[in-house]
């Protein structure tokens, strides 16, 4: 059952509108919010005048820096101490709430709260007076800096140098489904029906805003519409709506408009990565530096981590890498799929597909006489990495033997220019503590459970597969349960480790219910199975029966009956040390091969086709997972080609805010995309030998390409998006 392409279980509740997302759950006497967004990016509010707002029928509350509830001071992130004093620092930061009986009577009331600012001069790009750098404590959890070897005499005597700067735009989180959620008080307990990508973190950080214990905090999230990294922190409106909802006394829903998914909710920083390459004549790696700056804010710490790819994906002896902040007056960034990965593939991919120009080696080539048999960083075997089958399969599919080796070499019949271009892929397979539960009921059915989200990547669907194969049923007798504090914690769906994590769990809970079936199926001295020992017995189709003679067995229902209780629970806990030392590195790997066909006089771009291959462990579900890899791919193609979070240099305001204006590709942009799933099993990873799939999709694929259209016509650009104009030099 497991690794089986079965389609999704919710699908049907998903396509008939039986699913129910955050906003959308029914509760009676709710009230609505709707957010006030400053319209400068750094400054105070001098005066705020709420009186025609408040004035209107059916208004409630309109909450201000003045009159909101204060909430814990402790609580060192400021975009949490949300509405407690005057201060601005981020273009549509939340100054004021409106709440109402009816979303248009809030909507109308917020439209009516009269402002006026005092404004601060603002630094709105990295290079300008008042832009701040910083040496960071961290990169995402990484160390900024990295040392190996001896970069500056390697490269200063290496016969190839290159020294470049690529450059990666603001870029906004937009899932389908808005920022929402709901707050209900009852009594001193907070219930929040939240788009999140994770219900206990969400819990923790909210509750601390609240100077709540855990345990007087519930948030349920059963059905998300992607989140993409922008769900996983907790944010202004989730502490705004818990705030309104206690002062008007009803529950309180908010959802974000879609021009404020591009304010306080954080977006994929800007970077400026320079990367220097030193290389022989062969194009082996001799000397290699990524040096990144990451935009940031004035008030918290975030950093795009982007050159963490380059510490590992290629052999090279001597290696600098380093990060720092750059603050200027926008909010704090956050993670967006695959933070660091996805923008520092782009500069590393880009610079060896330069090399392999400087060297007049293939870029495939390239990298295999570069490929690291190990890690090179931690100095470590890999648990598992199959590159090799992924470039080499890929690069079959896609056809790369029939490319050019010059760029701007092959035109199609219309006179434009054809392509081909190509990159590898890597992300870090990690794991947190999970815990799962069983109960094999006396119908033969069981549930199974464990509070992870599914923010749209099929969870639910893999979970019911794994906890199947773990119960020995079949999938149509399994239901799944997760999204909610209630169940048995798990960790967010972020940094592609809900899978690994969580799938474990439900296998460990699976082997603890096994044990008590065999224990209840081999105490019965009437039975074919008396005294066998468990690794005599096989558990399958919801029996216990002897693996050297199968027709001797009894079924799960016989032994719910005998256990005497309504139903046979197993639970497991498993604790996962993070910061533990393994002896294996774990890594999924992935290459793109991408071909795009350019307009010679207008520098149109257009994505012909796409091939990207993926060795990532076991496979939960093949067609989930083709899925979830094939967005990803998706994603790069509008990193190389549309989404810019476009700044207003005097102002400091985001001028794009709408998905009129920020561009993110519709299928005309999208042809033909391929993912193969290569078969690779590894022993170390984790007991499953998952080794989680969700970011790296969007790894390396705008690097691919961005290589493609170098090759169609001879023009590099390093500064993402490639847009027309950059092309027509
Ligand atoms: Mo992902 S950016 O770790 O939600």
């Amino acid at each position: 059952m497991i690794g089986a392409g079965i389609d999704r279980v919710d699908g049907r509740a998903k396509v008939t509108g039986a699913a129910r997302y955050a906003y959308e759950q029914q509760i009676p006497g709710v009230a609505y919010a709707v957010l006030v967004t400053s319209t400068i990016a750094a400054g105070r509010v001098a005066e705020i005048d709420t009186a025609q707002a408040r004035a209107l029928p059916g208004v409630l509350a309109v909450l201000t820096h003045q009159n909101a509830p204060r909430v814990n001071g402790d609580a060192a992130d400021r975009k949490l101490r949300v509405l407690q004093d005057d201060r601005v620092f981020y273009d549509r930061q939340p100054i004021a709430v409106a709440v109402a009986d009816t979303f248009e009577r809030a909507t109308d009331a917020a439209a009516r709260v009269r402002v006026r600012y005092e404004r601060a001069p603002v630094a709105t790009t990295m290079n300008v007076p008042g832009a701040v750098e910083y040496t960071p404590k961290d990169a995402n959890a990484n160390s900024p800096d990295s040392n190996r070897g001896a970069f500056d005499p390697a490269f200063a005597s290496a016969p190839i140098r290159l020294d470049n700067l690529y450059v990666t735009p603001t870029e906004f989180h937009n899932p389908m489904e808005p920022h929402a959620t709901i707050a209900r008080w009852e009594g001193g307990r907070l219930t929040l029906y939240d788009a999140s990508q994770g219900v206990f973190s969400r819990r923790t950080s909210i509750a601390k805003v609240f100077s709540l214990p855990e345990s007087d905090v519930r948030v349920v999230a059963k059905f998300i519409g992607g989140g993409f990294g922008s769900k996983g922190g907790t944010n202004p409106h989730h502490a705004l709506a818990a705030m309104a909802a206690q002062v008007v006394g009803r529950p309180v829903k908010l959802v974000l408009t879609r021009p404020q998914m591009f304010g306080g909710f954080g977006n994929r920083p800007r970077t400026e990565q320079r990367v220097r390459i030193g290389a022989d004549r062969s194009g082996k790696l001799l000397a290699l530096a990524h040096d990144v700056r990451s935009q940031g804010s004035r008030y918290d710490d975030f950093i795009e981590n982007a050159a963490i790819i380059s510490r590992m994906l290629y052999a090279v002896d001597n290696q600098v890498t380093t990060h720092r902040g750059v603050r200027i007056d926008v909010v704090t960034p956050t993670y967006m799929r695959a933070p660091g990965e996805s923008s520092g593939s782009f500069a590393l991919e880009s610079a060896m597909d330069e090399l392999a120009y400087a060297a007049g080696v293939d870029p495939l080539e390239l990298r295999l006489r570069n490929y690291a048999e190990s890690d090179p960083q931690e100095q470590k075997p890999w648990s598992s990495k199959s590159l090799r089958q992924c470039y080499a399969q890929a690069a079959e599919r896609f056809g790369w033997s029939r490319r050019a080796p010059q760029p701007r070499a092959m035109r199609a019949a219309d006179g434009w220019l054809t392509g081909m271009g190509m990159a590898s892929s890597t992300y870090p397979s990690r794991r947190s503590s999970a815990s799962a539960s069983i109960a094999l009921h006396a119908d033969g059915t069981a549930f199974a459970s464990s509070g992870g989200v599914d923010i749209g990547t099929g969870s639910y669907t893999a979970f019911t597969q794994v906890a199947a194969e773990a119960s020995g049923l079949p999938v149509s007798r399994m239901h799944f349960d997760q999204g909610d504090t209630e169940l048995p914690p798990a960790p967010n769906a972020g940094g592609s480790q809900l899978t690994a994590s969580v799938a474990n769990a439900i296998l460990a809970a699976g082997m603890v219910l096994r044990e008590k079936l065999a224990a209840l199926a081999t105490a019965d001295a009437a039975s074919p199975l008396s005294g066998r020992r468990f690794d005599e017995l096989t558990f399958a189709d919801g029996r216990v029966a002897l693996r050297a003679q199968p027709s001797q067995g009894v079924a799960y229902t016989e032994l719910v009956r005998r256990s005497g209780q309504p139903s046979i629970e197993a639970r497991a806990d498993l604790q996962v040390d993070r910061a533990a030392a393994t002896p294996y590195s774990s890594n999924a790997f992935g290459a793109h091969f991408a071909e795009v066909r350019v307009d010679p006089d207008l520098g149109l771009v257009r994505l012909t086709r796409m091939v990207s291959a993926f060795a990532a462990g076991r496979i939960v579900n093949a067609k989930t997972a083709s899925s979830q890899f094939m967005g990803g791919a998706i994603w790069g193609v509008s990193m190389a080609l549309h989404e810019e979070g476009r700044i207003d240099e005097r102002t400091g305001r985001y001028m794009n805010a709408s998905l009129e204006q920020y561009l993110v590709p519709v299928n005309a942009d999208i042809p033909a995309v391929e993912i193969i799933l290569v078969d690779e099993t590894d022993p170390y990873v984790n007991p499953l030998g998952v080794k989680g799939i969700g970011e790296i999709g969007n790894v390396g694929s705008a690097a691919a390409v961005a290589n493609a259209v170098y090759h169609a016509t001879g023009v590099r650009v390093r500064e993402l998006p490639i847009t027309p104009e950059k092309l027509l030099v």
